[in-house]
């Protein structure tokens, strides 16, 4: 799944902002309860083009040394260097299942852990290089309607599997999770298409050019659904 979900952000860097309004949405409710506040040391994996970066401001929150990991280079070129509320910004171009995490004071992953091939082992290791962590991760409900029109399987876990996972990674941690579903109206098939293209969401695979062209003609397209797993984790 990595390299398709890199391809295909990487493609979309340029219009993920202007298509991410669901996103920033969950970065919202997923840091009010950290907020107002100040952070010694943020790791933002899968930070993409800033968005988490963008909005510490407005929610009161400040940071010593603020360190935004991602895959895709060109999503990094899209993200800010610095930052009012950020006394140093540091970018690397990692993947997240990879990567040596130096320790941090708060972990923070929106949107972004749903693509790890392996979720549990990546917990498990925030858990022994973090104080606390915030994540939002997306679930298989998530462009369901997408999936029932083409009759395919969504690539990410189930609402249930990822609780669970989070529940055992962070055992030693204070734990608060909560589920969200976060819905999208469009008038028209384009501005629909359009959305998921320049959002970058289609990231499991490439469609064979049967669906594809189904998708582009004959899509229900008033609705796109999105659930994602809230969890803030304390160590105690
Ligand atoms: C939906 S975007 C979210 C970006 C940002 N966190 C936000 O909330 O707007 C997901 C990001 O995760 C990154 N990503 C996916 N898999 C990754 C991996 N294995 N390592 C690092 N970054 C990854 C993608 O490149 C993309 O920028």
């Amino acid at each position: 799944m990595g390299e398709a979900v890199r391809h295909s952000f990487s493609k979309s860097a340029k219009t993920y902002a202007c298509f991410s309004s669901v996103q920033d949405c969950i970065i919202k409710r997923l840091l009010a309860p950290l907020a107002p506040g100040f952070y010694a040391r943020v790791l933002d994996l899968g930070c993409g083009s800033g968005n988490v970066l963008r909005a510490l401001p407005d929610l009161g929150l400040r940071v010593g040394e603020f360190v935004g990991l991602d895959i895709s280079a060109s999503m990094l070129a899209m993200h800010p260097t610095t930052s009012l509320v950020a006394q140093s910004v540091r970018l690397e171009c990692a993947d997240f299942e990879k990567a040596d995490f130096a320790p941090s004071t708060l972990v923070i992953g929106a949107s972004s852990l749903q693509w790890a091939q392996d979720l549990a082992r990546l917990c498990q290791r925030l858990a022994q290089r973090c104080q606390r962590v915030a994540l939002a991760i997306h679930t298989s409900a998530s462009l369901q309607e997408l999936h029932a029109f083409l009759n395919t399987r969504s690539p990410l876990r189930g609402a249930k599997e990822v609780c669970s996972i989070l529940e055992q990674s962070f055992k030693g941690f204070k734990q608060t999770m909560w589920v969200e579903t976060f819905k999208q109206e469009f008038n028209d098939r384009e501005s629909f298409l359009q959305q998921l293209k320049g959002s970058g969401l289609l990231g499991g695979g490439a469609l064979p050019f049967g669906k594809a062209k189904a998708l582009k003609h004959h899509a229900p397209y008033s609705t796109l659904s999105y659930e994602a797993i809230f969890f803030i984790g304390e160590l105690v």
